[in-house]
């Protein structure tokens, strides 16, 4: 009865994916683009070719209020996208900087030992997007743009300039407890 969704997965890794896996990639959340975004983070597997890009929204408390991805990828990344985006929604930049790997399978109950290396492109995702936001936010401290919008405006133009010293130092404020 539900042969339907055999379309969309291997028929050799069907067993394998847990229900909570198959539930968020056939009902995926937080999917979507944020336009006036906080922070945005792109990668990109070498290997398979699959690209997850995630925006947040963070508000005044340093809280993840809006979070959404999209992807072209595969049933597990899409699902690690998901849960991902879940996972995050709500936390503190700083909490969400904390999140694993592990959390993300964890979430998903599990997946094929062929697919784990999906998740990496979810939690990868968010980290570039948050550490987007930290970058923006030093250079906003220090004078370098003046507004969120130029921030923007120059990330997207290819404009921005700063040095790998500079991003460390942003994220290094952010580092989760105990790091
Ligand atoms: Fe590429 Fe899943 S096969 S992320």
């Amino acid at each position: 009865m539900n042969d339907w969704k055999n379309l969309y997965r291997p028929r050799s890794q069907q067993e394998d994916y847990t229900p909570a896996t198959i539930d968020h990639f056939m009902n995926p959340r937080q999917v979507g683009h944020i336009d006036d975004d906080d922070g945005c983070g792109r990668l990109g597997d070498p290997g398979c070719g699959d690209t997850l890009e995630i925006t947040l929204r963070i508000d005044e408390q340093e809280r993840i209020a809006d979070i959404r991805f999209l992807i072209a990828g595969c049933p597990a990344a899409v699902a690690t996208g998901s849960i991902t985006a879940v996972l995050a929604l709500g936390k503190t930049v700083r909490a969400a900087f904390a999140l694993i790997e592990a959390d993300v399978l964890r979430g998903l109950g599990g997946l094929p030992p062929e697919k784990v290396h999906c998740s990496l492109l979810s939690i990868g995702a968010l980290r570039a997007a948050l550490s987007d936001y930290c970058l923006r936010q030093y250079l906003l401290r220090t004078g370098r743009v003046q507004s969120a919008a130029e921030y923007r405006d120059k990330r997207d133009g290819g404009e921005l300039s700063f040095t790998h010293d500079e991003l460390a130092t942003a994220v290094a404020g952010y580092a989760p407890d105990g790091e």
